[in-house]
């Protein structure tokens, strides 16, 4: 059986009154939320403590970034130690904004993931082609390398706390979604290549991220390897992001 799980990605939005309102929000609805849908916030790092705080434990929160660096003379960087001894279960690894504009490699990715789940965090590995690559019919191939190389140093028994997100580039705060069946079909080659490099890979979760709303939800969660998504703009408005969590069949997943 697998997690679903719906994430609210921030990116750089929000403010400390927003996570008030909108974590309060999120938590009273889930009262009357039984899809077994595991909610997850990821605001940005200054705000995790209002998340926290706002939370009451039924709401997961994580971080968008962590170090690749267990401690020491790194300004800025932030410890996977650190996100844990706050009371975070996730950490995004391999956003394609962080791979674009801060240079983050597979390399980099694999070295934050084996540091996050050194530290008992659940990373979520994001992964995804560009518009350019799909168009060159090298979407499945550009999306395996980066599972393979992002997760080469997984141990056997750490594969229960791994997450992937599967983002095309082209989908994400474009408003362009991949349809339903597109996106099935890159999640069912994502397990393939989870189980070549000798993953559990039925159990592990797969989350869909680009421009998923709460007008899209619900098609792309009905899908058998959906697991649950990964939701930028449409998180930060509070109706649409439990909207979207309410998209979640009842039910297992695999
Ligand atoms: P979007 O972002 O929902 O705004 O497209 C998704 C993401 O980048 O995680």
């Amino acid at each position: 059986m697998r997690r679903k799980i719906v994430a609210g990605n921030w990116k750089m939005n929000g403010s400390s009154d927003l996570a008030k309102q909108l974590v309060g929000y999120v938590r009273a609805e889930l009262d009357t939320l039984d899809n077994g849908v595991e909610v997850v916030i990821i605001p940005p790092a200054l705000y995790v403590r209002d998340v926290l705080d706002q939370s009451g434990g039924s709401v997961g929160v994580g971080v968008q970034n962590v170090s690749q660096w267990a401690s020491g003379a790194y300004t800025g960087e932030t410890a996977a130690d650190m996100v844990k001894d706050l009371g975070c279960g996730y950490a995004l690894v391999g956003h394609s904004e962080r791979r674009q504009y801060f240079g983050e490699s597979d390399e980099v990715v694999a070295a934050k993931v084996e540091r996050v789940l050194a530290s008992g965090v659940a990373p979520v590995v994001c992964v995804g082609e560009t518009l350019e690559q799909r168009e060159a019919g090298e979407a499945e191939s550009v999306v395996a390398a980066q599972v393979q190389q992002g997760l080469c140093r997984v141990a056997a028994d750490q594969w229960s706390s791994i997450v992937i997100a599967y983002e095309p580039v082209w989908a994400i705060g474009t408003g362009k979604t991949a349809t339903a069946e597109d996106a099935q079909n890159m999640h069912s080659a994502i397990r393939k290549v989870l189980a070549d490099i000798g993953a559990p890979a039925e159990s592990i979760s797969l989350l869909y991220g680009g421009s998923v709303k709460a007008d899209n939800a619900a098609a792309l969660f009905a899908e058998p390897d959906i697991d649950g998504g990964l939701i930028g703009g449409a998180s930060l408005i509070a109706e649409d992001f439990v909207s979207i969590c309410r998209s979640m069949p009842a039910g297992t997943k695999g």
